[in-house]
């Protein structure tokens, strides 16, 4: 079998924080997450506020040391010593365009300081060659280079991010929401872009939303997680037309849907009670306590992701 591009094995991440003013304890942001993502594809991984999809990306990219786990990068293991000759293959697309880019740089410094850091170049006209380039790559003119990020819109700004991170000619990028804070009308221009790009370079995705419709269209397979975990990951197709976990479940009915008719027959469930604390998840399966199926055994074993179909694999005792 052909290696995986990034093959992710029970990764954790802990943080260490104060629950009350004598007591320290560990928020477990990510507890126990595997996956894998072959070259030239795109996961998605959805999941609502706060489960964790911020935090695995980010560990990923190391801007987060894992507590636990291993991240593997074309086959070798991603430690502290080697994580260097990592950094250009794997990039960050962050989801606010407005304070991910500092508003009193120009666009040619913005898109050149990884070129500088990295010393991608031998000349001044080689350097300013390279940044037309990026901003022709991602749909902006070479003459916005000598303006400032703030006098741009959010999908530009976007854009500018995007070519930011296309600098050191990555081969894997993480996109943490990247079009979560632009106007509906200008999502899918900026989804499409990432679409493009990905044909042209060969570039592979870890795309993450907290919409399902965000994701569907753009990735190959999707992962969807909870409290720190994921419950379910499959081909696009087969995750939204046969969910087995109910968290999932619930997640597409929630999908809007535009014919009247068919809206009508669609049967939404809908969640009981809020996402749990994540310094307090509860025993055993952590979505038993909104689950309409939970079992006695749910609070006291944790249910294995274990392969249901090809390529499909679920977490759940009872669906
Ligand atoms: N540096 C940190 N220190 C302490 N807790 C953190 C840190 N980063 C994230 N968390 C906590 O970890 C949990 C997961 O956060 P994360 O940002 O990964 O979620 P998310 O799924 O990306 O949410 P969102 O959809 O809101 O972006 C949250 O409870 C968050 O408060
Ligand atoms: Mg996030």
């Amino acid at each position: 079998m052909a290696e995986h591009l990034l093959e992710v094995k029970d990764l954790k991440q802990y943080f260490p924080v104060r629950s009350s003013f004598f007591k320290k304890t560990n928020l477990k942001a990510v507890d126990g997450v595997s996956f894998h993502i072959d070259e030239g594809e795109t996961l998605g991984l959805v999941g609502e506020s706060g489960c964790g999809k911020t935090t695995v990306g980010r560990t990923i990219v190391r801007l987060y040391k894992p507590t636990s786990g291993s991240i593997k990068y074309k086959g070798t293991e991603i430690d502290d010593n080697n994580i260097r000759s990592f950094r250009k293959e794997m990039q960050i697309v962050f989801q606010d365009p407005y304070s991910s880019l500092n508003p009193r740089m120009t666009v040619a410094d913005i898109v050149g300081e990884p070129l500088d850091i990295h010393k991608l170049y031998s000349s001044k006209n080689e350097r300013e060659e390279k940044i037309a380039n990026l901003l022709s790559l991602v749909g902006l003119n070479a003459d916005h280079s000598r303006r400032y990020a703030h006098e741009f819109s959010g999908g530009q700004r976007q854009r500018i991010g995007i070519a930011r991170a296309l600098a050191v000619n990555p081969k894997f990028i993480v996109c943490d929401e990247p079009v979560s804070a632009l106007d509906v009308s200008i999502q899918a221009q900026i989804i499409n872009t990432f679409e493009e790009l990905q044909d042209k370079l060969g570039l592979t995705y870890l795309f993450i939303a907290h919409d399902l419709l965000v994701v569907q269209h753009i990735s190959r397979r999707i992962a969807v997680m909870y409290l720190g975990r994921i419950v379910e990951i499959a081909p696009s197709v087969e995750l939204i037309e046969n969910p087995l976990h109910p968290y999932t479940q619930s997640l597409i009915s929630a999908i809007p849907v535009p014919d009247p008719d068919t809206a009508k027959k669609k049967h939404r469930i809908v969640l009981e009670g809020d996402v749990p604390s994540p310094l307090d998840v509860p025993s055993g399966c952590a979505f038993r306590t909104r689950c309409r199926y939970a079992t006695e055994r749910c609070a006291k074993e944790i249910p294995e992701l274990t392969k249901r179909s090809e390529g499909h694999m679920s977490a759940c005792f009872n669906k």
